[in-house]
């Protein structure tokens, strides 16, 4: 909780639409004790939100906290990484030349299975909590392990670092090693229920974390499994998270685990297995959807559920090139997943730049895909939308967290540009804008162009989440 009324001063920038970002200059915002925006204020310098805005509010001038951006800084709101796997954080970057289901058994499950270890899963959940919030991720949907209490100690340690998180206890009984996989679909969904009541006591009105029920993806889970996960989510209307058509291999795998005789499905596609079981959701979010069909998308539209788009993952695991406009066409809602650590990179600014380059390799037709046109291009103003508004209606936060509007959450980030001098010298200190030079005669768009192709955490400030300062740069 923020604890005193603040005021922010400067520039503001915000998608307005997926082709939009809003630049507010000279804007004033305040945000109340509760964290919530209650004014924005343009051609509103300090002194006139001194003398009207404040008094309007019936706020005590003293006791207001004023964060001014300075020349060359900014704010944006925060990121949402719709899909990333906390206990895989010291993996980041390890992944070799593997493909998702050996890079699964050689690499991520003995990982997961080892954070069972108390000791262990507080250093992991710490450090992967503060790295992400020190990228400007004020919102997480984490897949923590198949362990109870770690995965507790996860939705304690957001609420204790201030990060907004949605999280999932993982749910796989069957086609995983003996070590580490559910003893049965019972056993599951006990310990998913307990995990859920967890977060309910922790947090009881969710104002910051949130449950999401965790089916692994289809081939760790069996039907019974599914079905049932598929009806707690209507029992309790909370959203969900799986994978979906990540790989070829994988998607080969579905068709024979689950063929419709079993599913009861009309055909053997891999939506149509989550579909059948129930879990093809208006809250579920799909990682990946590389490989969908037309059938599949027009499937995933129709139930209205959302994808994370996870391009570092998809390049670095050799998945493929997810054609996000072709989503997008069909009138699914996208967001962004740095899917860490089948992602190398716990930023979602690197995803959003990944973002807009995989979508040029979509138009050059590469990993099998014909060749596309031209506006399949992500702009910089498409991709910074996925991973804030686009992201906030994946993961259900729509209207509450994405852009700077009364009524919205503060959850934000100040980014600093490097101001370049007359002599060429960075003003301030040496690594201010980190790579990011600004010579003062780019426009606002130029600007973020350059922050979101070359910057990284040293151009992220300051982040708040729900008006509460939770990162600062030293
Ligand atoms: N499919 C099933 N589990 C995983 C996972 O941990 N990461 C990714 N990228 N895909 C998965
Ligand atoms: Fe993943």
């Amino acid at each position: 909780m923020g604890l005193k009324n603040k005021l922010f001063l400067g520039t503001f920038v915000h998608s307005k639409a997926l082709d939009e970002l809003e630049y507010l200059h000279n804007a004033a915002v305040c945000v109340d004790m509760s964290g919530t925006i209650v004014a924005v204020e343009v051609e509103c310098d300090e002194l006139r939100a001194r003398e009207t805005v404040l008094p309007r509010l019936g706020w005590e001038v003293a006791e207001v906290e004023v964060v001014e951006a300075k020349e060359g800084q900014f704010f944006f709101p925060g990121f949402i990484d719709t899909h990333l796997h906390a206990s895989q954080y010291p993996n980041i970057g390890i992944f070799g030349k593997s493909t998702l289901l050996d890079w699964l058994n050689t690499y991520t499950f003995p990982l997961e299975a080892s954070l069972s270890d108390p000791v262990k899963a507080r250093q992991v959940y710490t450090r992967v909590i503060r790295k992400t919030l020190s990228h400007g991720t004020t919102c997480a949907a984490y897949y923590a392990t198949i362990d109870v209490p770690s995965t507790n100690l996860l939705t304690d340690l957001c609420l204790s670092h201030g990060q907004r998180a949605l999280v999932g206890r993982v749910c796989m009984d069957q086609l995983s090693p003996d070590y580490y996989r559910d003893a049965s679909a019972d056993a599951s969904l006990a310990a998913t229920r307990a995990s859920i009541a967890h977060i309910l006591r922790a947090d009881p009105t969710m104002s910051l974390v949130k449950p999401i029920i965790t089916p692994r993806f289809a081939p760790a889970c069996s039907l019974p499994l599914m079905r049932q996960l598929g009806a707690l989510a209507r029992e309790t209307s909370l959203p969900i998270q799986t994978h979906i058509s990540e790989n070829k291999s994988e998607i080969a795998l579905v068709k024979d685990l689950f063929p419709p005789s079993a599913t009861g499905a009309a055909d053997d596609s891999y939506a149509s297995v989550y579909d059948a079981a129930g879990l093809l959701t208006d809250k579920t979010v799909l990682a990946h959807a590389v490989h969908l069909t037309e059938a599949e998308a027009d499937l995933v539209s129709a139930r209205r559920a959302k994808v994370s788009h996870c391009p570092c993952s998809n390049s670095a695991i050799t998945s493929g090139a997810a054609r996000v406009r072709w989503l997008l066409d069909k009138g699914i809602t996208c967001g962004l997943g740095t899917d860490m650590s089948g992602g190398y990179s716990p930023s979602v600014l690197e995803t959003a730049r990944q973002a807009a380059l995989v979508s040029r390799h979509v138009v050059m037709g590469a990993n099998g895909l014909a060749p596309g046109e031209e506006r399949e291009k992500l702009s910089v103003e498409e991709v910074l939308f996925l991973a804030t508004r686009g992201g906030a209606e994946v993961v259900g936060l729509e209207g509450r967290v994405g852009g700077f509007e009364v009524g919205m959450e503060w959850d934000a980030q100040l980014v600093g540009l490097g101001m370049i001098g007359e002599g060429g010298e960075v003003e301030g200190e040496e690594d201010e804008g980190g790579d990011v030079d600004v010579f003062g005669w780019e426009s606002w768009p130029d600007r973020v162009a350059k922050w979101l192709y070359n910057g990284d955490d040293r151009n992220t400030k300051k982040v708040w989440v729900k008006g509460r300062l939770v990162h600062q740069r030293k």
